[in-house]
């Protein structure tokens, strides 16, 4: 760790080495495997100061060829019907900003760009066996509160397919299985624990279980990190401790880290979850049970020139705020990119 942070300092000057170490590491690292399958879909938070595996696969994405491959699953192509579940304490404010960020995905063109939909063009490329393309429309459809906390302040993976259960057993109306397109989202507050929260997850998604929900659905969580640890989750709007001398943290867009930083982690975890919904569709790497997929390849990288901690290129708004693209309302956000199978590189809005 003290010698990837004494690289990092030096990141301008030894960039060649640098790429080579991590290369290295790579080598070195043992195989990402699991003693549990639910991990393979996480999303790894992106270490500037470690030697993380998210942190070498991202460094070594422009010296490797990636094999992005299509195993014979769906994708989803219908329209997409998001079912959020808010799990404790959720401002308003929280609520418009993630909303808004969800709208914007099927906005109208009408939008300045660079844009959330444009962002989202780079996933509709990728197709299923008949050639059907992923949806370009997506929907918040149904929501559903449970400000009780109804399986308390600490979660595990397993015990979030629970928390569906119980909102589609109590909330019907609002909260229906569909099978067809629908996609669940638990968002957790910030004052909620995950299992390997903060030092291993920031997000993640599966596919609900039919023992324990009832049907095979999937889902993803994502945990607003605002309380415990911004600088992992919501890295670059907030930065560690330790780094805070030689890099002063980007002004988030909406004025509020936490939930800023939570919409690049849903960002990424929507890509994957309509590439991968069963992870059985697009992902690269040989092991199933580690894939890696098309928002994996490209952590960390907000504009051109990303590499290290730095996030590349981004704009910079008349307050002061870093963002790569518009949304509804005059909305701005910084996304991470995703990877385009066809040019073989990372890509932002196109
Ligand atoms: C659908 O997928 C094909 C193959 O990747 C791509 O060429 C085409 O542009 C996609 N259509 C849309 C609307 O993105």
């Amino acid at each position: 760790m003290t010698i990837t942070f004494s690289l990092m300092m030096n990141y301008g000057i030894h960039r060649p080495l640098l790429v080579l170490l991590f290369a290295a590491m790579l080598v070195n690292a043992a195989p990402a495997t699991s003693d549990n399958s639910l991990l393979s879909t996480v999303y790894r938070p992106f270490r500037p100061w470690s030697g993380s595996e998210s942190r070498d696969s991202k460094a070594l994405v422009q010296q490797l060829q990636v094999n992005m491959q299509y195993h014979m699953g769906p994708v989803l192509t219908s329209d997409i019907h998001v079912y959020i579940i808010w799990y404790g304490a959720w401002k308003t404010s929280q609520k418009s900003i993630i909303r808004d960020f969800l709208s914007s995905i099927s906005a109208p063109a009408s939008l300045p760009g660079p844009s959330v939909q444009q962002w989202w063009s780079t996933v509709q490329k990728y197709t299923d066996q008949t050639g059907a393309n992923i949806s370009s429309s997506i929907t918040v459809v149904g929501e559903h509160e449970d400000n009780g906390y109804s399986h308390g302040r600490e979660l595990s993976r397993l015990s979030v397919q629970e928390v569906i259960r119980s909102a589609l057993a109590e909330n019907l109306g609002t909260l229906p299985v569909n099978t067809k397109g629908g996609l669940y989202m638990v968002l957790t507050a910030e004052d909620v624990m995950m299992q390997d929260y903060c030092r291993a997850v920031c997000g993640f998604h599966y596919f609900t279980f039919p023992s324990k929900v009832g049907y095979t659905l999937p889902y993803t969580w994502i945990g607003n990190s605002g309380k415990s640890c911004p600088e992992t989750c919501a890295y670059p709007f907030a930065v560690p401790q330790f780094m805070a001398a030689s890099m002063s943290p980007l002004k988030s867009p909406n004025n509020d880290v936490g939930v800023d930083g939570m919409v690049s982690v849903i960002g990424h975890e929507l890509a994957e979850i309509s590439s991968n919904p069963l992870i059985n569709a697009w992902y690269a790497g040989e092991n199933p049970s580690a894939p890696r997929e098309i928002a994996d390849l490209c952590e960390g990288m907000y504009g051109p020139g990303a590499a290290g901690g730095y996030p590349g290129t981004v704009a910079v708004s008349q307050f002061g705020a870093s963002y790569n693209m518009h949304g509804v309302r005059g909305r701005k956000f910084l996304v991470q990119w995703l990877w385009n199978a066809d040019t073989n590189s990372c890509a932002g809005p196109l």
